[in-house]
């Protein structure tokens, strides 16, 4: 049941919204009044929260596919008859890769899913979204901004999200779109668990995960959501903004070089 107002009469479509962070931007966004269709290309989570949550609405569909997103963005209008918000969250990070493990083809598939697919559906809403002065809100990440070990295939989809959510806002401003970026940092969800139980100690990753943050944990997904719900609703003068969600954890200096790196020490002092 919505508890708020913000987004009444609104309709919003959040991309892989079965789990993880997309369910958190889903739930807030039914907390603020709008009706919600959320995709996913796993139908059994996808159906369990639509059953949870009313005024939901499931689509199950694949990003890579563009017959499904426009089976996403059609229905979407047949049920609700608008469309003023799109959610692009849908993506995903393998598990940790030095270049040598990385492969041509894996990384294509990975822009396929991380970038192409959010800019496949992009292009189908904005006909919908200009007539509403609506706007669009990628989920991009941290690491697109700073980088991260063992994950170039990952982070170059990211760095793109980032640059293209800029590029699209200067294109959308005519139209009274705006278009932003949330670039969280490290957010607990089902991926991340996934992530750790791959890496030989599972525990001490959660545990170095939860000590990158200055703030001491990681953040919810319902944290994410919050702010989404903010950019679409309340940051009515924002466009091209990156909003880092990341506890801080790109603040100040910290142990960098890697086991392996030759280290060299000043030796100034006499
Ligand atoms: N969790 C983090 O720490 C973190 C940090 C920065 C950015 N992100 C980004 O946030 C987004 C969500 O991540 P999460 O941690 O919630 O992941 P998650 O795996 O827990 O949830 C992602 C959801 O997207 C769906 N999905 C994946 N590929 C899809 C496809 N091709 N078509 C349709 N649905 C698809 C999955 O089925 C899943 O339900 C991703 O874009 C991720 O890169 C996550």
């Amino acid at each position: 049941m919505a508890s708020g107002t913000r987004c009444a009469g609104k309709v919003v479509v959040v991309t892989g919204g079965g789990r993880g962070i997309g369910a958190g931007i889903v739930r807030a966004f039914v907390d603020s009044g709008a009706q919600v269709v959320f995709c996913d290309k796993d139908e059994a989570g996808g159906r369990a929260l639509e059953q949870e949550l009313s005024g939901t609405a499931f689509i199950a569909c694949d990003m890579t596919q563009e017959g499904d997103l426009q089976t996403l963005i059609s229905e979407t209008l047949s049920r609700f008859g608008r469309l003023d918000c799109v959610v692009n969250n849908a993506g995903y990070h393998p598990p940790a890769q030095w270049p040598e493990e990385t492969s041509i083809e894996g990384f294509r598939e990975l822009l396929e899913v991380n970038l192409l697919g959010m800019y496949a559906l992009t292009k189908l809403a904005l006909p919908h979204l200009r007539k509403n002065r609506g706007n669009i809100i990628n989920i991009s990440s941290l690491v697109g901004a700073i980088g991260q070990s063992r994950a170039v295939p990952y982070v170059a989809t990211k760095g793109a999200v980032t640059a293209m959510t800029k590029a699209l806002a200067l294109d959308e401003s005519r139209y009274g779109v705006r278009v932003n970026c949330i670039s969280p940092g490290n957010i607990w969800t089902p991926l991340w668990e996934e992530l750790a139980a791959s890496t030989p100690d599972p525990r001490a990753t959660i545990l170095e995960g939860t000590l990158a943050q200055p703030l001491g944990r990681m953040g919810q997904p319902a944290e994410v959501g919050a702010a989404a719900v903010f950019l679409a609703s309340d940051a009515t003068f924002c466009t091209g903004l990156e909003l880092l969600m990341t506890g801080g954890a790109e603040l100040g200096y910290g142990r960098k070089a890697s086991p392996g790196t030759p280290v060299e020490v000043s030796t100034l002092l006499p």
